[in-house]
């Protein structure tokens, strides 16, 4: 018998993927064959980051900010990171507890290769974003999925949860507000959740990369900042969402002093640190004018009204007002159709690009989510095309 030596590890097997990147990839080729696509599949701001971030960046690259950082962060960021942290989520942070990474996926990585053991089960939102489940089976854990449902305002049911626990279960996966629903956990389920995590001793993830991007007065509440929960917390945040800085792939982790030699062993280990001017870059983010964020938030709030009474008037679909992040998740059941059909027709039929619900997880077969991170006029564009192509279907 031959052995193919050039054979890749049988682990990859077991990993998934984050489709709005490849769906991204389709819709550019399509493009590039001359058809106009109306991009609503991309999980990131489309306003520029900051001219006064921008600007600290660039003079950190002449003054020299180009050489190794220390592994955890330089400094100024980690104190300016915990300060941050204290002020906004109500959680004492030390500086010494902070690791900055490469982008929020890097705090995800290191939460399962440093907590999760193969046979164990981590609890992810389903729907949910897609790499908590990727990774989970990367390390040959069992993901469990928690059914998140547009009738109980894409609020996971605690009761539920309760249930799904066993003796294996390592880590719970909590993002609010989530990706791709929109919803926002209300405190007193937040308080519920944190009852269950003491009880049954579990770390929990806090995915708090939208907690900025809230609307119509809804709160933001911290499970680290509910007594007894900073020790078992730690939080995954970063700069992609709130600052629009998707590309400079800035993260950080807020971890309990008992994970802090876990996370430098793996920080050091895969990136060594995250790059240097970058970080000088976040520090002006945190701590200079908060401006821009607000006209974002300000401007994400009208384009969620635009887009989700559009969708919801168009025969077929159903949308929810969601309170914060900035994607709507539809049911299309009524259009008789999948939701990974309606995702695939719109692209190729009426050029609309959007992600079927069941890239986040088994539950949301009937939807597909639509990042409203675009122009109100390509919304507008979007939502003539997606009515169009229904007409079309009912005339079919
Ligand atoms: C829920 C959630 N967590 C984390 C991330 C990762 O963000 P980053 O770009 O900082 O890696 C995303 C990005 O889409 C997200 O939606």
């Amino acid at each position: 018998m031959t052995v193919d030596t050039r054979r890749i590890a049988a682990r990859m097997a077991n990993l998934g993927t984050e489709s709005a990147f490849e769906i991204s990839a389709r819709a550019r080729a399509l493009e590039a064959e001359g058809r106009s696509i109306v991009h609503l599949q991309i999980g990131e701001p489309d306003f520029d980051t900051p001219a006064h971030v921008r600007e600290a960046a660039k003079r950190a690259l002449d003054e020299g900010a180009t050489h190794y950082a220390p592994f955890p962060g330089i400094p100024a960021l980690r104190e300016a990171v915990a300060a941050d942290v204290t002020a906004r989520k109500g959680v004492a942070a030390d500086p010494s507890q902070v690791f900055i990474t490469v982008g929020g996926k890097g705090v995800m990585l290191y939460a399962i290769l440093g907590l999760v053991d193969p046979g164990d089960e981590v609890l992810v939102p389903d729907p949910g974003y897609p790499i908590y489940e990727s990774l989970t089976r990367f390390v040959g854990a069992t993901p469990v999925p928690i059914p998140i449902l547009m009738a109980n305002d894409f609020r996971l049911d605690v009761d539920e949860l309760a249930g799904l626990i066993t003796p294996r279960t390592r880590v719970l996966f909590l993002n609010s507000p989530a990706n791709p629903t929109g919803g926002v956990l209300p405190r007193s389920d937040i308080e519920r959740i944190a009852a269950l995590a003491l009880e049954h001793d579990l770390w929990v993830v806090a995915d708090e990369i939208y907690g900025r991007i809230l609307y119509d007065g809804a709160e933001h509440v911290s499970i680290a900042s509910l007594p007894g929960m900073a020790e078992r917390t730690i939080i995954l945040d970063g700069f992609s969402k709130t600052f629009a800085m998707t590309g400079w792939r800035l993260g950080y982790a807020v971890v309990p002093p008992s994970l802090v030699q876990t996370y430098g062993q793996l920080v050091i280990n895969t990136i060594s640190c995250a790059p240097t001017f970058v970080q000088v870059g976040a520090v002006e983010a945190l701590t200079g004018p908060q401006d821009d964020v607000d006209a974002m938030v300000v401007e994400f709030d009208a384009r969620r009204r635009l887009i989700v009474a559009g969708l919801d008037d168009i025969p077929g679909f159903r949308c929810a007002m969601p309170t914060g992040a900035f994607y709507a998740f539809p049911s299309v059941a009524g259009t008789g159709l999948s939701g990974a059909e309606v995702a695939e027709r719109l692209l190729y039929e009426a050029g609309v690009c959007s992600v079927p619900g069941t890239a986040f997880g088994g539950v949301g077969t009937e939807h597909i989510r639509i990042s409203y991170a675009n122009s109100r006029e390509q919304l507008t564009e979007a939502l003539v095309r997606i009515r169009a192509w229904v007409d079309g279907l009912d005339r079919g």
